[in-house]
């Protein structure tokens, strides 16, 4: 049967061929090309956008604010951030302006031919001093302020130990390999509605953003095969798609807008740069009684996705630990750099990566070894977290055995690290245990209520879904648990294009909760079409080829009242499930420059059911390899108007094939009942604990102690 197999991806023959179509592969007739005229000021007032009388502007088309038939809103969570400045820019990149010409050439020429005259206006690039500073959104510069406290007696001793850490991590680039880029395709013979088709997780997020801007509903949204998202494609592409709208709508003609690389690392989101500090207080065996921590993001200059993010980073400020009382403080605020969003992990890795230096801290300082000091405050059974849930089928324990297990096995140094191996280097070995909160936040899934479709034709069923296959693997996965539903051949079902004329809205392509929550919903309209066509295997097959009318049936998420909260006081059941995560890493530093080399990274993930066995170990392995990147390589640098002056790939480094260990990768089944066949999510945790294995490895190898990411050369040599 096809759960718990590992069918191949059904993206995969169009991908090695070169069939499958990205954004830029789409060339309808007549396209023009858009280009993006961006702010080159941290914080002014717009006085004037000109066209530079010496460049020939005809056959270019230029849109200004003053185009937006609908609102000049990119609407999200609050309606803070413009689609196009209209007389202030409250970050560098931020766009003013668009052109559209016949060749790219041409439109990247004619951008640079369009004057904007600035008035500077005070700007602030320190989320330390956001509060207080320069007016950037509301009153204080707060986007959003979260407290989660939990009282309980703290058990009596009469040794306690107070330690204290700052944590901090820095901007983060997803770094999908594929660009931003949408096109816009106006209403032709072929298609009565505007197109918007390209590069993104949610079609729906463009669906809704686009009827503001456009003043209208009459287009449809359509996902091309989209190389990567990793969060960045969430809710960027909106931005993409209104303006390629914009141009469409003013030229006429379809319009192209990919972005250059360089363009795309300067203007678009990244993970918020994080600070935080821990207070914990424990007995002499190391139990914690008390633990306090506070947060702080930056999140730039516009709201974005920022409260959905600092919540989940709060939420897990715990780690996957206990202590008698929890007093957690989260708040991210308003700078004049580009705006932080979306990605892997969501604010969890940020707070985790704290978390795990911070036990590391008590062991170091209590003479601890650090593996046993998680052992005896991991969560197990029947503990409360911060936000009080009672914790069942905890998997703390389950992944730490397995990947110490699996870590026993002997180390193979790879054959490319002969730099690393001299007398002057050391090696080191680290180990980090997480958790991470499957699906949405609180009330969230029951607020969206996704669904999903099947439609019968005769021989055939069709998968309906706004979940998006951006190389995850969800479009081969949703197919395995219609078969094994219904006990048909997985060559009786396909997939219906990402196309919100076609499928339903089951909520956008985020948080872990594709295969677990929306494959879930799948799981029961599948049984629902079985029903409907009364049978099931051979029989259901038969009825099938002997079908007349075509058959649709659609489920919906239902809320079943289980999992209580309140979100005014952050208290009740966070998440649905919790995924559970132990990396062990071994890696050799070279001491003369600080170069730290990968040998093996072990890991075993609660994965709740493996689905599709080696789909959920490729999610493992490529997530836990990004955290790597994350650990040792990838800083974002600034200038002092807050843009990224490391805007290439030769300059913005991320590992590759060559800086990837031997990876052992353990898939641990704690089945979550209401999830598809007991699966989980687990598009995230790969996030969340290699990192802090890293700086653990680095700390044994060398002596050095660093709490901040990335651990570049620089910074292992203590420069
Ligand atoms: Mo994701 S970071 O929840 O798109």
């Amino acid at each position: 049967m096809p759960i718990g197999h590992s069918i191949p991806r059904a993206d995969g023959p169009s991908k090695v061929t070169g069939a499958a179509l990205y954004a830029d592969d789409i060339r309808p007739e007549g396209t023009w090309y858009g280009a993006t005229v961006r702010s080159e000021r941290a914080h002014a007032r717009i006085l004037g956008i000109t066209k530079d009388p010496a460049f020939d502007w005809t056959d270019v088309v230029l849109v200004t604010a003053a185009d937006i038939p609908g609102e000049n809103v990119l609407a999200l969570i609050t309606d803070d951030q413009p689609v196009l400045c209209d007389g202030l820019t409250r970050h560098v990149t931020e766009p003013i302006a668009l052109v559209a010409a016949p060749t790219r050439d041409r439109a990247l020429a004619a951008a640079k031919a369009v004057r904007v005259a600035y008035e500077d206006l005070p700007f602030n690039l320190d989320p330390e001093v956001a509060e207080g500073g320069a007016p950037i959104f509301g009153t204080d510069n707060v986007f959003k302020r979260i407290t989660i406290s939990r009282d309980g007696p703290v058990r009596g001793t009469t040794h306690r130990h107070v330690h204290q850490g700052v944590y901090t991590t820095g901007l983060h680039e997803q770094l999908y390999i594929e660009p931003q880029g949408i096109l816009a395709i106006p209403p032709n013979a072929a298609d009565p509605q505007l197109t918007i088709v390209g590069s993104m997780q949610c079609p729906y997020y463009i669906d809704k953003a686009l009827k503001r801007v456009l003043g209208h509903h009459d287009y449809h949204v359509v996902q091309a095969t989209t190389g990567g998202g990793f969060g960045g494609k969430e809710e960027y592409p909106s931005m993409v798609a209104a303006h390629a709208a914009l141009l469409s709508l003013k030229s006429g003609r379809p319009i192209k807008l990919i972005y250059r690389r360089d363009e795309d690392l300067r203007a678009t989101t990244k993970r918020h740069p994080g600070r935080v500090r821990i207070t914990s207080t424990c007995d002499d065996d190391g139990f914690l009684l008390d633990w306090r921590a506070d947060l702080l993001f930056d999140g730039g200059a516009y709201n974005t996705l920022s409260p959905v993010v600092v919540s989940r980073g709060v939420l897990h400020l715990t780690g996957p630990y206990r202590a008698d009382r929890v007093h957690l403080t989260g708040r991210v605020v308003a700078t004049n750099t580009p705006p932080n969003g979306a990605f892997r992990g969501f604010g969890a890795p940020q707070a985790q990566f704290a978390v795990e230096r911070h036990m590391d801290r008590i062991a170091r300082e209590l003479g601890i070894d650090p593996v046993m000091l998680r052992r005896k405050n991991m969560f197990r059974d029947g503990d409360l977290t911060a936000s009080g849930q009672t914790l069942v089928d905890t998997g703390a324990a389950a992944v730490l055995d397995a990947a110490i297990d699996a870590a026993a096995a002997p180390v193979i140094p790879p054959a490319t690290t002969a730099g690393a191996r001299g007398a002057r280097t050391r090696l080191g070995q680290g180990v980090a245990l997480v958790f991470h909160g499957c699906g949405f936040t609180g009330n969230g899934e029951a607020a969206i209520r996704g669904q999903v479709t099947i439609e019968a034709h005769k021989g055939i069923l069709t998968v309906l879904t706004g979940s998006t296959d951006i190389g995850q693997g969800t479009d081969t996965i949703f197919p395995q648990i219609v078969a094994q539903e219904l006990g048909i051949p997985l060559d009786r079902i396909r997939m219906a294009p990402h196309d919100t004329a076609r499928v339903p809205d089951s909520g956008p392509t985020v948080a872990s909760r594709t295969a677990m929550v929306v494959g879930g919903v799948t799981q029961i309209a599948a049984r629902k079409l079985g029903e409907a066509l009364g049978s099931s295997g051979d029989a259901l097959l038969a009825a099938l080829d002997g079908l007349q009318e075509p058959l649709s049936v659609t489920h919906q998420y239902t809320d079943d009242g289980s999992h209580p909260w309140n979100p005014e006081t952050y208290q009740g059941d966070a998440y649905p499930a919790y995924g559970w995560m132990c990396a062990i890493v071994d890696l050799a530093v070279d001491l003369d420059t600080g170069e730290v080399r990968y040998h093996r990274l072990v890991t075993a993930t609660d994965v709740g059911k493996a689905l599709n066995p080696v789909l959920a170990t490729g999610q493992i392995e490529g997530g836990a390899l990004q955290a790597l990147g994350w650990a040792t390589a990838e800083e974002v640098v600034l200038d002092s108007r807050g843009c990224m002056r490391n805007d290439r790939l030769t300059n913005y480094i991320i590992p590759t094939t060559t800086d990837s260990p031997e990876m052992i990768t353990r898939l641990v089944e704690i089945p979550y009942a209401a999830g598809p066949f007991g699966a989980k999510g687990i598009g995230e945790i790969p996030m969340d604990a290699p990192a802090a294995a890293v700086a653990q490895a680095i700390e044994r190898a060398t002596g050095r102690i660093l709490d901040h990411l990335p651990m570049t050369p620089e910074r292992v040599l203590g420069r």
